[in-house]
């Protein structure tokens, strides 16, 4: 008797989100959610590169090594060793798929390995200073040309559709299985379930939660904040990391200047010209991103200068621009021209170390429910992320999820979901007559992470935030069931949800480690080596 073929749903087109499509489309029938264009989300616009260990100069053990003194004592050994020792794999695979990495000028038959802060070796492939984008085009035509797979634009998951709430059984408020997902078209506003035998959360992540950031408008921390209204257990998310360069400019949106300048030796300077990073890391402007991010901020708040300076004078002009064009050009729109002209610089809100909690195979605490790429807490980068180590966890975790998915997907046992799966109820909501609600606490929820949530913390910060936030709930709550909903009411209530999280898991951390800063708990605290996991 032929049985219907398994099928897969995934939340996000990024990274992530399409190789897992890719693995998974070769047994199963997939599709992709996604709420803008196939292409946008923070994977396009990464730049330094990809890690992994490539070069006879490196080994598995010296990136592990940077990797773990990057995380501060916080990674978990075995995801660095599973992503560390899959790394190179996985990126042949993105070779073979058709992503061009540059290539060595003096010997083509290599790869040009750059060298980021935290970084002792070269072993980062780059496709000049674009990789994201040179890796998402080709993952997007990777996955069109299989006909198993289909990629929905402007559809944005809204949330997880659980067994238990389908089915309550009486005395318990366990959600059990998660059976998909209800999937908003944004052109039209129509709420449809769509069922799935696998849920895969690709969202990516929340660095919209803060006023200044190196994220796309789409980055509001959608799946973490599904999973954890599922039940799903999320993890450390205290630690956001704050890119140290980001372009410091009233008309730049979002713009990151790369690290990788500064492995070609870019200096770090305040206002008078002083390399300050020397007076704080041996490894100077090199330094993990976090003392780099934490030392820029000391610098501000003690001169009260605006911004600090990237110096790349000690940089041939032509290297410059063969390797960098993307920052030449960015740079050039706003009148500066490097090498010759400092870069003005800020740190900004960059990549979330924290996630939905999964295991080594990328499985949440929910049956039927998986995630990867930025919205996951696989372990790997503890309390602070080691540069280009993002785009290497995503591709080696989405193959893992099909690996060991596939043996439960493919068996004749797999519990399937009813359907058709309920309609999505709309009770008596009325179509919102203003947006200015939205746009006002959206703002006052960002201004208010990065005033009190941001690079240096405080119990006094970290209290005020949580009880205005708790405020902010209730008025975000009752507008989401009183109006129709629409993506920039999801959004919203999906930010306060994550900015909740963060100051929580903020709160509950007594000691400063990695990316996570409290003036009150100055020091790093043995016992407090742990996830803090809600
Ligand atoms: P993303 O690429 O962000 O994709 C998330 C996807 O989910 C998007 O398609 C989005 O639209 C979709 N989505 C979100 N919510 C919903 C919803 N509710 N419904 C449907 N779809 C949804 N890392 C490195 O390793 N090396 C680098 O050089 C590097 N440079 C970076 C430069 C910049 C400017 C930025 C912002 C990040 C950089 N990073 C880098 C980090 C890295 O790019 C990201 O961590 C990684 O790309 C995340 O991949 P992802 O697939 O998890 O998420
Ligand atoms: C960069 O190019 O500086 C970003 C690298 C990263 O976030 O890993």
């Amino acid at each position: 008797m032929a049985t219907d073929p398994p099928k897969v749903l995934i939340i996000g087109s990024g990274i992530a989100g399409l190789s897992a499509a890719i693995h998974f489309g070769e047994f199963s029938d997939v599709t992709v959610l996604t709420k803008s264009s196939a292409d946008e989300g923070n994977t396009r616009y990464a730049q330094g590169g990809i890690a992994g260990v490539w070069s006879k100069n490196d080994s598995f053990e010296e990136h592990k090594k940077d990797t773990l003194a990057a995380g501060a004592g916080l990674c978990r050994e075995s995801a660095v060793d599973i992503c560390i020792e899959e790394g190179p794999d996985r990126i042949r695979e993105l070779i073979n798929w058709g992503v061009e990495f540059t290539r060595d000028p003096s010997s083509p038959n290599d790869y040009d390995l750059h060298r980021e802060g935290g970084h002792h070796q070269r072993r980062i492939l780059h496709a000049h200073d674009f990789t994201g984008l040179a890796i998402e085009e080709t993952l997007i035509k990777k996955a069109k040309s299989n006909p198993r797979i289909r990629i929905l634009e402007n559809r944005m998951a809204v949330d997880l559709i659980m067994e238990g709430k389908l089915d309550p059984k009486p005395n318990t408020r366990e959600l059990g299985r998660c059976l998909g997902a209800y999937s908003l078209d944004t052109t039209t506003n129509e709420i449809t379930p769509i069922a799935a035998d696998l849920t895969v959360i690709a969202g990516g992540g929340a660095g919209k939660v803060y006023l200044y950031t190196s994220n796309p408008d789409v980055a509001t921390g959608d799946g973490i904040a599904m999973a954890h209204r599922a039940g799903a257990r999320v993890a450390n998310l205290e630690f956001m990391q704050f890119h140290p360069t980001c372009l410091y400019h009233p008309a730049a949106k979002n713009f990151l200047i790369t690290e990788a300048l500064r492995g070609e030796g870019a200096v770090l300077r305040n206002l008078n010209g002083h390399d300050f990073m020397r007076d704080h890391h041996e490894m100077g402007s090199l330094a993990p991103r976090y003392v780099v991010s934490q030392a820029i901020d000391l610098e501000l708040k003690r001169s009260g200068a605006p911004h600090v300076w990237l110096d790349l004078s000690s940089m041939d002009e032509s290297y410059f621009k063969t390797h960098f064009p993307q920052v030449q050009s960015m740079c050039e729109k706003f009148g500066i021209h490097p090498p010759r002209d400092y870069i003005p610089v800020v740190p900004a809100a960059h990549y979330l170390c924290g996630g939905i909690l999964v295991d080594d195979w990328a499985q949440t605490s929910v049956p039927g429910l998986l995630a990867i790429g930025e919205a996951a807490c696989t372990g790997l980068h503890g309390a602070n992320r080691l540069a280009s180590n993002s785009l290497l966890e995503g591709v080696v975790y989405s193959k893992r999820a099909a690996v060991r998915a596939k043996a439960t997907l493919t068996s004749q046992e797999l519990p399937k979901p009813p359907r058709p799966l309920p309609a999505w109820e709309f009770g008596r909501a009325v179509d919102m007559e203003e947006q200015i609600d939205i746009v006002a606490t959206w703002r006052e929820i960002r201004t208010l992470m990065w005033n009190y949530v941001g690079i240096v913390r405080s119990d006094r910060r970290l209290n005020r935030a949580r009880e205005r936030l708790a405020l902010l709930r209730h008025e975000v709550n009752e507008d989401y069931w009183k109006f129709k909903v629409n993506r920039d009411l999801i959004e919203l209530r999906n930010l306060l949800t994550v900015s909740e999280l963060i100051v929580e898991c903020a709160i509950r951390r007594k000691e400063s480690r990695g990316l996570h800063l409290n003036v009150d708990y100055p020091t790093q605290i043995p016992e407090e080596a742990h996830d803090t996991i809600i």
